[in-house]
């Protein structure tokens, strides 16, 4: 199991000469992700999203709050002891163009990891080979086409199934899928998310998914958490399904009122939920911080934060003074 509590990050952003701009990109996240659980964080550009996958990974610092891992809290130990912790949880990158070695062979990308793997555990040289062609055949590539070939010579689809092998190579209890804005090959996105919820469920490798499309979050946690994530607070979270079927924070209200509806089969729910202004990262922090889009605000939302609370009629928490339900999801037409 890997937890998060109050996990905060903020960066110092270079201005001119009257200096920099501190930007909070965390502002105190707790999380839990169980083993073999799917967890998905969802919100706009810039809510703090890839930070936390990184800081989940071991690839990024945080200033303050903890880690713990099976147990064994990340902050007081060296980094070097880190290290085999850290290992469990595997980052894949979601720009197979930019995650693979282009010198390297698919063979020498994942000889490299599972020859350390050997070493470690005593295994024979013959297992490394066998191995390579056991994850390759788990990720649905045919190794014997691509083991010879380099990352160029395949297709984006391939890459992205060998960068996911490559995380596999350390027996991961966690992959970490950050779904980048740019991945726009549709047919591609879906075919990896299948492929991640199928791993879910042959290995029971537990997932955290990182996204700004709430459908996409529906997808890969039927049964999974969904934590909604708005400048770098999470202003709702539940089970995934509760969250979306029945929406109380009016942030997440507006992402689902986004959702473009099936023609001529849906129509959008009744309630609309439109932020007044664009996301501006420089509003203030006082109040609550969706305080200055928010049609439903009061006095009360711009001089006090709300914390994220279980709500008294509502299967799951949120961190809103004027919690409601709104029906914002698109509903079956009627012919
Ligand atoms: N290395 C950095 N230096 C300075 N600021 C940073 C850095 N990385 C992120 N930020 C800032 O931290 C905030 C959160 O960034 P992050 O990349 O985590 O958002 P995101 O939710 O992943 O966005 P997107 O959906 O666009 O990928 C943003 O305001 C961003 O500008
Ligand atoms: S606390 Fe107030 S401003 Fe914030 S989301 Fe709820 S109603 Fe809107
Ligand atoms: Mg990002």
């Amino acid at each position: 199991m890997i937890t998060g509590t109050g996990i905060t990050k903020t960066y110092k952003q270079r201005g001119n000469v009257l200096g920099g701009r501190d930007v909070p990109a965390l502002r105190g996240i707790d999380f839990t992700v169980k083993k073999g659980g799917a967890v998905s964080f969802i919100g706009e550009s810039g809510c703090g999203k890839t930070t936390l996958g990184r800081i989940v990974a071991g690839l990024e610092t945080y200033d303050s709050g903890e880690i713990v891992i099976d147990g064994t809290p990340m902050s007081p130990l060296r980094p070097k002891k880190r290290q085999p912790h850290f290992r469990k949880i595997q980052l894949i990158h979601q720009d197979p163009y930019s995650a693979l070695n282009p010198t390297r062979t698919i063979h020498q990308t994942l000889q490299a990891p599972l020859a350390l793997r050997a070493g470690r555990t005593g295994r024979p040289k013959s297992w490394i080979d066998d191995r390579a062609e056991e994850l390759l055949s788990l990720v649905g590539i045919d190794p014997g086409y691509v083991l010879g070939r380099y990352p160029h010579q395949l297709s984006g689809g391939m890459r992205q199934r060998v960068v996911i092998a490559r995380a596999l190579t350390v027996d991961p209890e966690m992959l970490v899928a950050d779904e980048s804005v740019s991945m726009i090959d549709v047919s591609m996105r879906l075919s990896i998310l299948g492929l991640l919820k199928d791993l879910r469920e042959r290995l029971g490798v537990s997932l955290l998914f990182i996204t700004h499309d709430i459908a996409t979050a529906r997808y890969i946690g039927e049964d999974g958490e969904l934590y909604v994530l708005y400048r770098g607070q999470v202003v709702e979270r539940g089970l995934t399904e509760d969250v979306i079927a029945g929406p109380v924070h009016p942030y997440t209200q507006s992402l689902l009122s986004a959702i473009p509806v099936l023609h001529g089969v849906e129509r959008p729910g009744p309630d609309r939920v439109v932020p007044l202004e664009a996301l501006d990262e420089r509003h203030a922090d006082a109040g609550c911080l969706f305080a200055r889009r928010c049609p439903f605000r009061t006095e009360r939302c711009e001089s006090e934060s709300p914390t994220l609370v279980q709500g008294a009629d509502v299967s799951h928490e949120h961190a809103c003074f004027h919690p409601r339900r709104r029906s914002v999801i698109p509903v079956e037409a009627v012919a």
